[in-house]
């Protein structure tokens, strides 16, 4: 009896399925956006707290390299005040030698002697205008320097090792190209490791060219250049400088 009374139940009335259509087409939509949304904003976090690991990861990595490297400055009793711009970087237990050059007028020359295998000392030769600081060629340095204690040196010497490092890509021939120096390149960067105080001299002889100091980099080096080579975004030069940007796309390389 009680039962018969439910199955018989009037229609709804017009009224109640209007609010019920309502319902279906505006609240049940909008609670499974709201569920969307939730997932979505999980989802972010996730991928936000990802982020930050990673960065983590690639800033310890950094500051341990960092860690690493000391400045020596050549002793003065060999160096005369008119030459006094070359430093020299301890990387990993290797010095590195590093001086600058602008009105450099040999680079033919210099590129040629390069091919034949010939240049005394050998030497790496950067295209200066894309280095706006000294550290991240350091940073190039020590990875060179890890590859070739595990006997993996993808180009030649080590010195083009070097460039090829600089350059955070995968191209090689590219890479030395646009890294490197070309027959007309002016403005040159000039690395050896482990040179002796001979070849100290021999590397300041080697290029034709007006020496001047390491600090000069910043103001000199071809911003447009730069964010084009590294693939370096407005926002990210918005909390890190260009030195950092291409630090850690040398850095990160193979750490992540
Ligand atoms: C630089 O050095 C590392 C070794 O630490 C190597 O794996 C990497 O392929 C090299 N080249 C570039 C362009 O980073
Ligand atoms: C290398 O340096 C010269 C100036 O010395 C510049 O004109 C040239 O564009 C540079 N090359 C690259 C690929 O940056
Ligand atoms: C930087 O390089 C670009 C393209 O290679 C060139 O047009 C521009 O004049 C250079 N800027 C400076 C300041 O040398």
């Amino acid at each position: 009896m009680h039962q018969q009374q439910k199955n018989n139940r009037p229609p709804l009335d017009p009224g109640l399925n209007g609010i019920l259509l309502i319902f279906y087409l505006l609240f049940l939509p909008s609670l499974l956006f709201s569920v969307f949304l939730r997932k979505t904003r999980e989802e972010l976090r996730r991928i936000s707290s990802e982020t930050r690991v990673l960065h983590q990861k690639e800033n310890l990595h950094l500051r341990r390299f960092l860690s690493e490297i000391f400045l020596h400055q050549p002793s003065a009793a060999f160096f005369s005040p008119s030459s006094a711009e070359m430093k020299q970087y301890e990387i990993s237990g290797t010095t590195l030698s590093v001086a600058l050059f602008t009105e450099v007028a040999n680079s033919k020359e210099l590129l040629e002697l390069m091919h034949a295998g010939t240049l005394e000392p050998e030497v790496a030769l950067l295209n200066a205008s894309l280095i706006p600081d000294i550290f991240p060629v350091l940073a190039a340095a020590h990875k060179t320097l890890v590859s070739k204690s595990r006997d993996s040196l993808t180009t030649r010497t080590l010195h083009s090792e070097l460039v090829y490092n600089y350059s955070g890509s995968k191209h090689i021939s590219e890479s030395l190209k646009r890294c490197g120096i070309s027959d007309s390149t002016t403005y040159v960067l000039i690395a050896r490791f482990g040179a002796s105080e001979e070849e100290l001299v021999a590397m300041k002889t080697l290029i034709k060219g007006k020496e001047i100091d390491l600090e000069e980099l910043e103001g000199r080096a071809n911003k447009s250049q730069i964010l084009k080579q590294y693939k370096i975004t407005a926002v990210e030069l918005g909390i890190s400088t260009l030195g950092d940007a291409i630090t850690c796309r040398i850095a990160s390389r193979d750490a992540l």
